[in-house]
């Protein structure tokens, strides 16, 4: 049934509006850094991630006729703070109209704190929605409303290697390997649980308007997007870290000259650094990566893992490791 935005088909009043759905943060190996539109939150760059397998959250989504309001609960606790942004998520996917819900979210990792919670929140959340208020969006529809939430849950509607390209007034995201065809592995260390200072979405106006690296940042990102799409088609790991390791600390580079200065780094994120320098020095294939948070994302061949997780876990200040390979993008878990 063809439907429009933001309606729903008339059901059986006895239909169950229930289903749930999970998704896997994705971590960016080309960044999205700055907004075109912060209104519609268009990001201001193409991105380039990768789904990870065994991080994920998932979001049951219920129609409650008796609530006046819509309830959010996160492991197992109400929450309180992110509310808005979850009312305002399920209005866009299914309408102002829609009926109150009953949001229930399980997340296995850390929250807001540099690992792309919020990429998987969003991403589940729009599945979940979709499936339970039967609004028959299409993919590439989830897709934009997921990034309208977070610009990178976007990203996470797909599995493996996943570019994400501005077009037009909205956004398109597309697969470039199956997390299948270029099976390779990331190794995150934990360097604190604490939640980042500043949001990335407050931090981007903050480098927009005051980064004097910011225009030279849009302007070179089409040729780091051209160099990692190449990488990655030719399963080339050495071009795929140089390119990931540049564009990461060109990110950091726009931030730190912001002002006030965006630093989300503590010293065992540089210590985590180092360790990784040193593994490459002893010919490892391992690269770094790090978000708007001070968590390090070592992504590597599958078998040299064991190595660098022994090698991170044992870095002054990491609390924990996490080992993951790459896996699919979001999708409906349970559905009535
Ligand atoms: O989607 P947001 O608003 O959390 O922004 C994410 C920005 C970075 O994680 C730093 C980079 C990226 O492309 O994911």
């Amino acid at each position: 049934m063809a439907l429009g935005y933001n309606s729903r088909p008339i059901l059986p009043e006895s239909t169950p509006m229930r289903a749930t759905a999970r998704a896997q943060p994705n971590i960016a190996l080309i960044k999205y850094w700055g907004k075109r539109d912060t209104h519609r939150n268009l990001p201001a760059v193409g991105s380039i991630s990768m789904t990870l397998a065994d991080l994920y959250t998932s979001m049951q989504v219920e129609e409650d006729a008796s609530l006046d309001a819509d309830v959010f609960e996160l492991n197992g606790r109400g929450e309180t703070k992110m509310l808005t942004r979850v009312s305002r998520c399920l209005d866009r996917v299914a309408g102002e109209t829609r009926p109150k819900v009953r949001v229930i979210s399980q997340c296995n990792f850390p929250i807001a704190a540099g690992l792309a919670s919020s990429a998987a929140a969003f991403a589940a959340l729009v599945v979940a929605a979709n499936a339970a208020l039967h609004c028959e969006h299409d993919d590439a529809a989830l897709a934009s409303l997921a990034g309208r939430a977070s610009g990178s849950a976007a990203r996470s509607l797909l599995g493996g290697f996943v570019e994400l390209e501005n077009r037009d007034a909205d956004i398109e995201v597309r697969s470039l390997l199956t997390e299948h065809e270029w099976p390779l592995q990331v190794v995150v260390a934990i360097t604190t649980a604490d939640s980042k200072p500043v949001s990335s979405g407050d931090a981007m106006e903050i480098s927009r308007e005051t980064s004097p690296f910011y225009d030279r940042w849009l302007d070179q990102q089409p040729a780091d997007l051209d160099a990692a799409r190449d990488a990655i088609a030719n399963r080339d790991f050495a071009r795929l870290a140089s390119i990931a390791e540049h564009n990461c600390l060109k990110m950091h580079s726009v931030m730190w000259g912001s002002r006030p200065p965006i630093v989300y780094w503590n010293s065992a994120t540089l210590a985590c650094m180092q360790t990784i320098r040193k593994l490459q020095a002893d010919g490892v294939a391992v690269f770094f990566t790090i978000d708007a948070g001070p968590q390090v994302k070592a992504v590597c061949l599958p078998a040299e893992a064991a190595r660098i997780q022994q090698a991170l876990a044992a870095t002054p200040g990491v609390t924990d490791v996490m080992l993951t390979g790459l896996g699919p993008g979001a999708a409906v878990v349970t559905s009535q």
